[in-house]
């Protein structure tokens, strides 16, 4: 029986292919039709590698298809999986306006026994809102189960994480309702658990606060090792060899981006808040992410002769990480607006992220090639770490330059082939 996919956002549209990758017919809905009609084309509306290919091959199987009327997806379905946006409110708090929205929609329109699964990133306790806005639509009392099923996909690597993840989490006080939801996930091998509506949210938030919070730990650290002298990345190399630290995610740089770890821990600070709980270390991963990119502008500066007022500062790279064009919550943007202020001439590439018009608006350029952006710089800044400026000819390139410094907000750069080569390189905390 096929499943509707309410939001074709990252997760959604994943959520969709994922399930018609494990042989079982998917429904995506949403009410912009803009993005129907893309989808259906075979195109989608994000930037996910190697996931177009597979979207065509199962549009054309008949085993996915995108649809934009909530009525009849509703009425056609028993399994509805939840996966619209809950973007930050002003105050850090979750929005769940679509969240709402859509339940209301499965309330008005549903005809038999329907599972309800929340993926979208929720607050503690939306299950129990999403029941009550699905009964007050109801017209007559059909029975419906509302179950918690946090997404851990990162982009880049969606399908992949989808289809092979590190766990599922299931969040029901029905038993029987967590196993049909199960049942659906019985390809994926891996470790299954059940655990209460309340726990499967905090598990979520938990799990991005606290890799939020490691890079966080070793992005203040390398503050403290930059003053003594000491190359974080031979600390960061050292202490990951513990197997309880682990080397991933200790990697210094300019801080954290993206959709999730920004907003999730300021929704979680919120909850913390209004359960008037600190969580104090959280709240300062938050500060110190907040900080990093001013404190590695500010200590860049020092290092060149004079101010950045009046330099030419190439920018290598602005999407919150590589491999996606996602500008959203990207210390590149920090970057940008203090070489603003500081009135440094901006010149931007980045292989697939195309600069806000704001910027754009306000005088910064955005160049196809490297060897553009680069040209009459007083100063690189590398911002984003695409293999491209790793692989680049950084010597073939040197002419083009106007000064010599190269700033390695992400530490991906090889420093003895750069300072080989001429260049004065800092990067965070690189010894
Ligand atoms: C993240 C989580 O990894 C994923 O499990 C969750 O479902 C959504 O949020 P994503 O936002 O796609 O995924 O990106 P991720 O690869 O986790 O990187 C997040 C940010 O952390 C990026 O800005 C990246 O540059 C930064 N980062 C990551 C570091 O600064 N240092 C590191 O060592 C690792």
């Amino acid at each position: 029986m096929s499943i509707l996919i309410m939001g074709t956002g990252y997760v959604g549209i994943t959520t969709a292919i994922m399930f018609a990758e494990l042989g079982i017919p998917s429904t995506g809905f949403d009410s912009n039709a803009g993005k129907i009609a893309m989808l259906n084309q075979g195109h989608l509306p994000i930037y996910e590698p190697g996931m177009e290919p597979i979207l065509a091959k199962h549009l054309a199987s008949g085993t996915l298809r995108f649809v934009q009327d909530e009525e009849e997806a509703i009425r056609e379905h028993q399994t509805v999986f939840l996966c619209v946006g809950t973007p930050s409110n002003s105050d850090g708090s979750a929005n769940l306006h679509a969240i709402k929205q859509a339940s209301e929609w499965i309330g008005k329109y549903m005809q038999a026994e329907t599972l309800v699964v929340i993926k979208s990133t929720v607050p503690v306790g939306v299950n129990e809102k999403v029941s009550e806005w699905i009964s007050r639509k109801q017209t007559s009392p059909i029975p419906f189960d509302v179950v918690m099923n946090p997404e851990f996909l990162r982009e880049g690597s969606a399908l992949e994480d989808a289809l092979a993840p590190d766990r599922i989490v299931v969040g029901s006080d029905n038993m029987e309702a967590a196993w049909r939801l199960l049942s659906l996930y019985a390809a994926i091998e891996c470790p299954k658990i059940i655990t209460t509506p309340k726990a499967a949210v905090m598990i979520k938030y938990a799990s991005n606060a606290f890799l939020a919070t490691k890079i966080s730990f070793v992005n203040e650290l390398s503050g403290l090792c930059d003053r003594l002298g000491i190359d974080i990345e031979e600390v960061s190399h050292g202490m990951g060899l513990d197997p309880r630290i682990g080397t991933k995610f200790l990697r210094a740089g300019i801080g954290y981006g993206g959709s999730c770890f920004p907003k999730d821990v300021d929704a979680l600070l919120h909850t913390a808040a209004a359960s008037r709980q600190r969580l104090t270390i959280i709240e300062n991963a938050a500060k110190v992410n907040r900080i990093q990119p001013l404190q590695a502008l500010d200590k860049w500066e020092l290092k060149m002769p004079s101010t950045f007022s009046g330099k030419t500062v190439a920018v290598l790279g602005i999407a919150f990480k590589p491999i996606t064009d996602d500008l959203r919550e990207a210390p590149s943007l920090v970057i940008l607006s203090e070489l603003l202020a500081k009135q440094a001439k901006i010149r931007v590439h980045d292989p697939l992220a195309v600069l806000p018009a704001h910027f754009r608006s306000l005088g910064i350029m955005q160049y196809d090639s490297i060897e553009e952006a680069l040209q009459g710089a007083d100063a690189v800044i590398l911002c984003t770490e695409w293999p491209e400026y790793r692989q680049a000819d950084w010597q073939a390139m040197k002419p083009l330059l106007n000064g010599n410094f190269v700033f390695d907000g992400r530490n991906a750069l090889d420093k003895q082939s750069l300072t080989t080569l001429g260049y004065e390189y800092y990067g965070i905390s690189r010894h």
